[in-house]
């Protein structure tokens, strides 16, 4: 039986619940000194005066870091996030008295304990010059701007054929307006760094989702070469996208720990990670859809508005998945920017697709009820057998099987169409489906093997585990490429002294890390082989090394499995120097010949309280064609972790913004509500079987976002099929529906 697939445990599971796996924050370095940051209390202007005369003369306190004596930087070259490439000084580092969002540093403070740096953080007295603040959707759409393309080669904007003219001659027409709200990732940890210089060499031990990354933005903000820097992360408690790049708090805790001279640890308090660290734009999402009487799509056209702010370019793509998953005749998607002064926007879980499919899937939902036409049947008849967007086939698509698997453990034949038409007890009862898809990443990654005299394996690659299940499949893949049991092997992480590796976003690292584990354990097996066939003291000498099977330690003949021996006993005779192999895997031409991308179908049911809108989920039921599933147990937690998402950005999710003064008023998780297991019914996630030659030697597609995809969707359909009432505007919360 394949070790690849089975439900293994965590293997860092018990280093989690017992305080063994050490985060960003609990690194311990001699002489390490507490920083705490100052945010700008004004959206717009520049800070006018600093006096620190109170604060300086406080016990403790080692350095006051503002834009008057903070170190200078090479000028930074801004680039646009969203493009997998990390953002280079992301945001504003002290180099100058401007602020461009409420909660930017302005001013850190290092002192010898964290209380120390807090009180002396509150005794800086700040005055500002305000300016005029931009301010709002309404006050930001005056001046839109198209972003670049996500990646070379791509356009931003399409247009097939005529839309608007087929759109106006089409029978039914649906034409919508969604809107989606700001959201913060809110991961369980906190951004922390540490950093410590020795000399010209930095050291930064810092939460991210991507170690080489930071490494590079780093490089750049320092002027100084990438060798010169390591980043260590082998633990991070949730990422969600924001974790993706090397925020501020980064780099001015390198800045202050090169003017102190000592050690620098500065880890956001949780109302700090509201601002500097990113957030889910808002959106604005006119979908109109013109259809013939079969259902067949005439026009379907997506016309995104995103929020964005003067640090940092980012949009959000809502409208990927409108270009490939169905099949319009005509077609129009745009995307534009609405600058504001807020801090930066980032990818978050699902970045486009989770918001876009909110959009999309709602206003296929409205144009069902408009033909009167069954739901999954309208998605069949616009069924993409091969990308429209690329022109190319699919690698692999299951969606056909998500449906009707996803229909039939739903109970789906069994839902009355009409609105208010299903009850439990005195509770509106509404089913509802939406579609997911997110695309299938791959990027290259390396990794090192070494096979030991006592039969054990470590294998290496910087990459990174988010409380995914990265060291678990990680030592699996390794293992069944090695022919070692799961114990003898040893997976590493976290370090960018280690082979690089892919940042872990887009839901990408099983399927470039894994290969690059897999093809370096092969490789390190495949040498241990080779020694044994020309070893004229093994009973294995002279057999082609495709005819020896490695397994469970031993080395065999495939036609006489008891001619064989222990690996250990061939690396004995060589010395007992260990084997080592490395490995560099990227995607190839396959990605010119397929378009590759994961399908889902979700099925969601609500009970709606007539009299008072509160909404209950009692279920939810994912289907999903995702190729190869690495882990059963890790896998199909994220899918049901990607659910839960889904509905805390239907029912909750909104971080808002008092838009007179640019300030998040529930900058905390007691105000900014995420769901808990209360709020959470029964979840039954599965995969289809879907065998995919094309993505990669494993056939993993990646299941980090999809789970969230068309969650908020089908949420929304279930409330409008419950109550008659369509909300078109996220959180789905009880006021908009009494
Ligand atoms: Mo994800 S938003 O690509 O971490």
């Amino acid at each position: 039986m394949s070790i690849i697939g089975q439900g293994l445990d965590r293997l860092d599971g018990r280093m989690k619940v017992t305080g063994g796996a050490r985060y960003s924050a609990e690194h311990q370095l001699p002489r390490l000194a507490q920083a705490a940051i100052v945010q700008s209390t004004i959206a717009n202007g520049s800070v006018a005066s600093i006096d620190d005369s109170v604060a300086r003369t406080l016990p403790g306190v080692l350095l006051i870091m503002t834009h008057l004596n903070a170190p200078r930087l090479p000028a930074p070259k801004p680039e646009a996030a969203g493009t997998g490439a990390p953002p280079s000084a992301p945001a504003p580092l002290l180099q100058d008295a401007t602020v461009k969002y409420n909660g930017q540093p302005v001013a850190v403070v290092v002192a010898d304990t964290l209380e120390h740096a807090r009180h002396a953080a509150q005794a800086l007295q700040i005055r500002y010059a305000s300016k005029p603040a931009v301010l709002g959707m309404h006050a930001a759409k005056k001046s839109l701007r198209t972003p670049p393309p996500r990646r070379p080669g791509e356009k931003t904007d399409t247009v097939r054929g005529n839309p608007v003219g087929a759109f106006s001659e089409s029978g039914t027409r649906i034409d919508a307006m969604y809107t989606t709200p700001i959201e913060t990732h809110n991961p369980m940890e906190p951004h922390a760094t540490i950093a410590a210089w020795t000399g010209d060499e930095l050291t930064l031990y810092d939460s991210s989702q991507n170690i080489s990354g930071v490494r590079k933005t780093a490089a750049k903000t320092f002027g100084i070469a990438p060798e010169r820097i390591r980043v260590l992360c082998p633990f991070v408690g949730g990422g969600f996208g924001s974790k993706g790049s090397a925020w501020t708090h980064v780099m001015l805790a390198a800045m202050a720990s090169k003017m102190t001279g000592t050690p620098v640890k500065l880890a956001l308090e949780r109302t700090q990670m509201v601002g500097p660290v990113g957030s889910r734009p808002m959106t604005e999402q006119r979908l109109r859809i013109g259809a013939a009487r079969d259902g067949k799509f005439k026009s379907l056209m997506h016309d995104t508005v995103s929020s964005n702010s003067f640090v940092l370019d980012f949009s959000e793509p809502c409208t990927t998945m409108t270009k490939m998953l169905y099949t319009p005749e005509h077609l129009q998607t745009t995307q534009k920017m609405a600058t504001m002064n807020l801090g930066a926007h980032t990818y978050m879980r699902a970045p486009g697709e989770s918001s876009g499919s909110f959009a999309l899937e709602s206003a296929l939902d409205e144009m069902a009820y408009a033909l009167k036409m069954d739901p999954i049947q309208l998605r069949l008849q616009n069924y993409a057998e091969k990308d429209p967007d690329k022109d190319l086939p699919f690698s692999s698509k299951s969606l056909r099987e998500c449906y009707r698997i996803g229909a039939e453990r739903f109970g789906w034949a069994r839902r009355t169409p009409e609105p208010r038409s299903m009850r439990s007890g005195r509770m509106l009862v509404g089913w509802g489906m939406a579609t997911a898809t997110y695309p299938a990443n791959r990027e290259e990654s390396k990794a090192s093997a070494m096979i030991r005299a006592d039969g054990t394996a470590l294998i290496r690659s910087g990459t990174h585990d988010l409380g995914t299940g990265t060291y678990t499949i990680m030592t699996q893949i390794a293992a069944e490429a090695l022919g070692l049991p799961v114990s003898k092997v040893r997976f590493e992480l976290g370090d960018t002294m280690q082979p690089e590796a892919a940042g872990a976003g887009g839901s990408k690292t099983t399927a470039s890390v894994g290969p690059a584990v897999y093809a370096a354990a092969k490789a390190a097996r495949d040498k241990v082989v080779a020694m044994a066939v020309a070893d004229r003291d093994s009973p294995l000498h002279g057999l082609a090394a495709d005819a020896v099977n490695v397994d469970g330690g031993w080395l065999m003949d495939r036609q006489r499995p008891d001619r064989r021996e222990p690996m250990v006993a061939v690396l004995a005779r060589h010395g007992g120097a260990p084997v080592e192999a490395l490995s560099d895997e990227k995607p190839g031409e396959e990605r010119k010949q397929y378009a590759m991308h994961s399908f889902g179908a979700v099925f969601v049911e609500v009970h709606v309280d007539p009299d008072l809108g509160t909404i209950r989920v009692p279920r939810v039921v994912g289907v999903y064609g995702i190729g190869r599933l690495m882990n059963q147990k890790t896998g199909l937690s994220q899918l049901m972790g990607g659910v839960v998402w889904g509905l805390g950005m239907g029912l909750m999710e909104k971080t808002e913004i008092d838009w007179r003064t640019g300030r998040a008023v529930n900058a905390n998780l007691a105000d900014y509500h995420v769901p808990v297991n209360a709020d959470i019914g029964s979840i039954d996630v599965s995969v289809v079987e879907e065998h995919d030659p094309h993505v990669n030697v494993l056939g993993a597609k990646g299941i980090g976002e999809i789970g969230i995809v068309g969650v908020a969707a089908a949420l929304g359909n279930a409330v409008y099929h419950a109550t008659g009432t369509r909300v078109r505007d996220l959180p789905i919360t009880l006021d908009k529906l009494i």
